[in-house]
């Protein structure tokens, strides 16, 4: 059986795209297989770590688009050169339009450090969602993994687990706790169970 091809969006240090790879490296994705990361910035790390996994590394620099459509079709044409079925978005920090998303319903996978409906939406990404857990006073916080519509952070839930603020947290030990213990376990997990669904669609076909 042919793998579900997969494309991992990025922005920054990757370390969520690092966990999917690990996990395939590890036999954990029977029917998934990365295909091609695509960056929104040429210098994330992230391009670093697809290389180092032997996989093709792709740059889309939204500053050098002259509109969200060009970004997008830039974006799309690296998905489609590598086949990719699903679009997984891990630190990927532009909003994408409904015309992108509504092209790929259930297909496109967003990894997001808080428990939604908490801390979601326009404005939370990256250390910002911790800053304001920790400010709200929250005894607990997590991760989510859902699929992505035209509503920013608004799509399906797939999982979500629950993580410890602890005493004494900054925005920065927060952010690693919520991401080893829960965004590093359930995007593989996340990836794996939407290729097998995709895959057991088309052997039904
Ligand atoms: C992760 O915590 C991810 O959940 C978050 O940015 C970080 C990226 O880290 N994403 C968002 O806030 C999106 N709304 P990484 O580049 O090391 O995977």
């Amino acid at each position: 059986m042919d793998k579900i091809a997969v494309a991992v969006l990025v922005s920054g240090g990757g370390t969520n795209l690092q966990a999917i790879l690990d996990a395939e490296r590890r036999g954990e994705l029977s029917h998934a297989e990365v295909k091609v990361v695509v960056s929104s910035r040429a210098d994330a790390y992230a391009l670093e770590r697809a290389r180092a996994a032997g996989v093709e590394a792709v740059a889309v620099e939204r500053g050098k688009c002259a509109s969200q459509e060009e970004f997008e079709d830039g974006i799309e044409r690296a998905i489609k050169n590598a086949g990719a079925e699903i679009i997984v978005l891990a630190g990927f920090m532009s909003i994408l339009s409904e015309r992108f998303t509504s092209r790929y319903p259930e297909r496109i996978i967003n990894v997001h450090p808080s428990l939604i409906p908490k801390f979601c939406g326009k404005g939370f990404y990256g250390l910002k969602v911790h800053e304001a857990v920790l400010a709200a006073g929250e005894k607990t916080t997590g991760a989510t993994v859902h699929y992505v519509n035209e509503i920013p952070d608004g799509g399906e839930i797939i999982f979500q687990k629950e993580v410890a603020v602890k005493e004494g947290d900054t925005p920065e030990t927060l952010q690693k706790r919520v991401m080893q213990e829960a965004e590093w376990q359930l995007l593989p997990r996340a990836v794996e169970l939407t290729a097998e669904r995709i895959a057991a669609e088309r052997s039904a076909k």
